[in-house]
């Protein structure tokens, strides 16, 4: 019987390395998993009481396709107080995690063999989603010079137009940001010729100081939504709400219906609990949980990158935010891939290949998640360190 092409996406090669992590821990070795983009606190207390509350009183039947008008409402308040920027809760599109959102933000902004600019590196799922519903994959690599980030540019520089262009800051696997006025640069020039600005900013909140100790601003697309700029979010990252899925779009006019439309469609509405229980992780309690996970990130990054220099990884992306660290193995003579094997097979330490992030450039470097306890991390140095000392 016919497969779709289209469904002939590659993989995440993170999901393989996952997959055998766990079985060795199943076996009994002590793994460390630094592979995952995923906090290991999980949701926060008052955001799970809330949950199991939901859950005894028992009304969880759909809600509106766009979302809760609470959890809407609740979004678009956190712009006022995080950015100073007023948000129409009516521009707000809960959505099923950000990939859901992803989904539904392509689907109502591309046709068929549009053309979409991506930095490279890059989170995978973009390219791949995108290529799967029939769009045409811009590359655009973005190296150290450029700290990683697509440049105005470089637009300028392409030999044919394009449609669309999605960023993301801080970015995955790099962890560098877009500095609030190359944002600016970015949308108005998007705005200009007519090119759809998706700006991924599921990081956003997880920033860290610079050497000088000033953490870097943080901009939102929300701004450019007069420009057609479309913003992506999700709870998975800064509040630590991976498998509630659970994310949310903040739309130009032209694409509140047309999401509307296809979110009815697609998959009626985000799930009810997740939704119910979210409103509480703006609340204090739940703003300060997530603080706390990143003061931890921000010690396991600070530890990590006082060992740069044993792990001989150069160049290593700046990490301003996010948690991840980006680093050139090229130095161990081994390619990513098979670097990541026998550091596993070896060592018990899970990492990313490169080449999950950057096809082409990416069998050089690895991503190591520092989401997990310092200690893990510690730990995790600790052993990669001495597992290159035997190569
Ligand atoms: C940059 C980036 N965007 C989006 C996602 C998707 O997250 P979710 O669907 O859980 O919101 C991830 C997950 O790792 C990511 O790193």
């Amino acid at each position: 019987m016919k497969v779709a092409a289209r469904a002939h996406v590659p993989p995440f090669a993170v999901m393989e390395i996952l997959a055998a992590a766990n079985a060795r821990r199943a076996a009994g070795e002590h793994v460390l998993n630094l592979c995952a983009g995923e906090p290991s606190t999980g949701a926060s207390d008052v955001v799970r009481q809330r949950a199991i509350d939901l859950l005894t009183a028992g009304d969880l039947g759909y809600t509106e396709s766009l979302g809760a008008p609470g959890l809407r409402a609740a979004i678009a308040t956190h712009y006022r107080g995080t950015h100073g920027v007023d948000v129409d809760p009516a521009r707000v599109a809960v959505t099923t995690g950000s990939s859901g959102g992803f989904m539904l933000a392509f689907l109502a902004a591309f046709d068929v063999g549009d053309r979409v600019a991506l930095a490279r590196p890059g989170y995978p799922a973009y390219a791949n989603i995108l290529t799967a519903l029939g769009c045409e994959v811009v590359d655009l690599p973005c190296g150290p010079e450029q700290r990683y980030q697509p440049t105005v540019a470089q637009l300028e520089a392409l030999d044919r137009p394009v449609d669309g262009l999605v960023v993301a800051s801080p970015a995955n696997p790099t962890g560098t940001m877009i500095a609030p006025d190359e944002l600016a640069a970015l949308a108005a020039w998007c705005g200009e010729h007519g090119v759809r600005l998706v700006s991924d900013e599921i990081y956003h909140g997880i920033t860290y100081p610079d050497a000088s100790g000033e953490t870097p601003a943080t901009a939102t697309a929300a701004r450019y939504l007069r420009t057609g700029a479309v913003v992506v979010n999700s709870f998975s990252k800064y509040w630590a709400m991976t498998g509630w899925r659970l994310g949310w779009l903040v739309l130009p006019d032209d694409l509140v219906a047309p999401v509307d439309a296809l979110a009815g469609n697609v998959a009626l509405c985000p799930p009810a609990l997740a939704q119910h229980a979210g409103v509480a992780a703006f609340s204090d309690a739940g703003m300060a949980a997530a603080r706390a996970n990143v003061e931890r990130y921000a010690e396991s990054r600070r530890l990590l990158l006082d060992r740069v220099p044993d792990l001989g990884w150069d160049p290593v992306a700046p990490a301003d935010g996010a948690f991840y660290l980006y680093g050139n193995v090229a130095s161990t003579s081994l390619d990513a891939v098979t670097y990541c094997a026998r550091l596993l097979d070896e060592a018990g330490v899970a990492l990313t290949p490169g080449t999950d992030f950057d096809p082409v450039g990416g069998r050089d470097w690895v991503r190591l998640s520092f989401a997990s306890s310092p200690a893990v991390v510690a730990e995790a140095a600790d052993r990669i360190v001495a597992w290159q000392g035997t190569l």
